[in-house]
C-alpha cells in the first residue's frame, strides 16, 4: 500500500504582535503570571481585513512553492479549523477556489485543537487508497475573533495563524506510519463555543450572556490534555514498535508550557526531542502542530528518514496522534 508522505511545509503568521505586557494594559493580569503559568510570551493577532482563508492560502502557497506542486494538481484539501470565515461554506471551499486547485474536493474537519492531526488522518486514508494522489492539508484559525477580551481566563492563551503541508501518495518507507484519533463528547462543556449554532441562535440577549466567545474551564481541560496527549504517544509508539527514543522531534499541540513540559517528562523525552514555540505563537488550536513543524522545517532541524510525531489534544474533547517517517 502507499504512504502518504509530507513533501513540503508552509505557514503564516499575521504581523501583529500582542505581547503580555499589552494585555496588562487589557485585563487584570501581568507578564510574570502568564509567564510562569503558560510560557507564552506573545502571539499573533490577524489584521481585520485578514480571513481565516486568507492565512490558509498563504501557508498553503508556501507549502505548495516547497514542494513544487502547482495548485491544480491537488485533487484534495482538508482544513482542520473551528474559525473559519462562515459557518458554511467551508473554508477549505474558499481556500481551494483562492488557490485556483479546480481539481480538488475540499471540506473541513472541526476537531478544535485535534483539527490538523483528524484532517491529516482522513488525507491520509485518501492517499493510500488510491482515490487522491496530492493532497494540501491545513491548520488555519483566528482565534482572535472568538476570544471574550474581557476574561483573563482566555484571552491570554490564544493566537492566530496557519500551517499547511502538502502530501503525495508514494510507494516506500516515508511517509505516515500510522494515525490514532480519539474522542471523548461527555466533556463537550469544558471547552466549546457556546453561540451561535442551532442550539443558541443568534440574539441580542446572546450577545449580552457572551455566549458567541469560547469558554474553557481551564484546570479540569489540563488535567485531561497531559492524560490523553500522553496516552495517545504511547499508543502510536507501541503501534509501530518503537519508543519514545525512536522520535526525533515530537511536535506536541502547543496548549501551554505546563502541559508539554508534564508530557515530556512522563514520556522521558530528552532536551531537544520536543518542539515548542508556545512562547512566540501562543496556542493557535488548529494551527499550532503545522506551524511548528514549518518553523522546524525551514530551521533545517529535520532530515529525511526521522521519525516524527504529531500529538493533539483538544475541545470535543478530541486527541490524537501521528506517527510518520520523513
Ligand atoms: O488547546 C487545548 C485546550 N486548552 C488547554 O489545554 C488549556 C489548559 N489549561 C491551561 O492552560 C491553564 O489551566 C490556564 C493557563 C488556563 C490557567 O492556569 P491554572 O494554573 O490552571 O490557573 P487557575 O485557572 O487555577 O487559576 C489560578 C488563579 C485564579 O485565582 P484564585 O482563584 O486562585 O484567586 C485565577 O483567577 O489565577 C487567576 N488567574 C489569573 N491571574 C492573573 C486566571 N487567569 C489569570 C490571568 N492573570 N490571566
Amino acid at each position: 500500500m502507499k504512504k502518504a508522505r509530507i513533501i513540503g511545509t508552509g505557514s503564516y503568521l499575521p504581523e501583529k504582535v500582542l505581547t503580555n505586557f499589552d494585555l496588562e494594559k487589557m485585563v487584570e493580569t501581568n507578564n510574570e503570571w502568564i509567564t510562569a503559568r503558560t510560557g507564552i510570551q506573545e502571539r499573533r493577532i490577524a489584521a481585520d481585513d485578514e480571513m481565516t482563508s486568507d492565512l490558509a492560502v498563504k501557508a498553503a502557497q508556501n507549502a505548495l512553492e516547497m514542494a513544487g506542486v502547482t495548485a491544480e494538481e491537488i485533487d484534495l484539501i482538508i482544513v482542520g479549523t473551528i474559525t473559519g470565515d462562515f459557518p458554511w461554506p467551508s473554508t477549505a471551499c474558499l481556500v481551494q477556489n483562492k488557490l485556483g486547485a479546480v481539481n480538488a474536493a475540499a471540506w473541513d474537519v472541526s476537531a478544535a485543537c485535534s483539527g490538523f492531526v483528524y484532517a491529516l488522518a482522513s488525507a491520509a486514508q485518501y492517499l493510500q487508497n488510491g482515490h487522491s494522489k496530492k493532497a494540501l492539508v491545513i491548520g488555519a484559525e483566528i482565534l482572535s475573533r472568538i476570544i471574550d477580551w474581557e476574561d483573563r481566563n482566555t484571552c491570554i492563551l490564544f493566537g492566530d495563524g496557519a500551517g499547511a503541508v502538502v502530501l503525495e501518495a508514494q510507494e516506500g518507507d516515508h511517509g505516515i506510519l500510522s494515525s490514532h484519533l480519539h474522542a471523548d463528547g461527555s466533556h463537550w462543556q469544558l471547552l466549546y463555543q457556546p453561540g451561535f449554532g442551532a442550539r443558541h441562535p443568534a440574539s441580542v440577549s446572546g450577545i449580552e450572556q457572551r455566549l458567541p466567545f469560547l469558554h474553557m474551564a481551564g484546570n479540569e481541560v489540563f488535567k485531561v490534555a497531559v492524560r490523553s496527549l500522553y496516552d495517545v504517544a504511547i499508543e502510536a509508539l507501541e503501534a509501530n514498535q518503537m519508543t519514545a527514543k525512536d522520535v526525533h522531534l515530537l511536535f506536541p499541540h502547543q496548549a501551554n508550557r505546563r502541559i508539554l513540559d508534564a508530557v515530556k517528562k512522563r514520556l522521558n523525552l530528552e532536551d531537544g526531542q520536543m518542539y515548542i514555540n508556545v512562547d512566540l505563537c501562543g496556542n493557535t488550536s488548529g494551527a499550532s502542530i503545522p506551524l511548528a513543524l514549518d518553523e522546524a522545517n525551514r530551521k533545517g532541524m529535520i532530515s529525511e528518514g526521522d521519525v516524527l510525531m504529531f500529538d493533539a489534544f483538544g475541545g470535543g474533547f478530541t486527541w490524537g496522534a501521528t506517527l510518520l517517517r520523513w
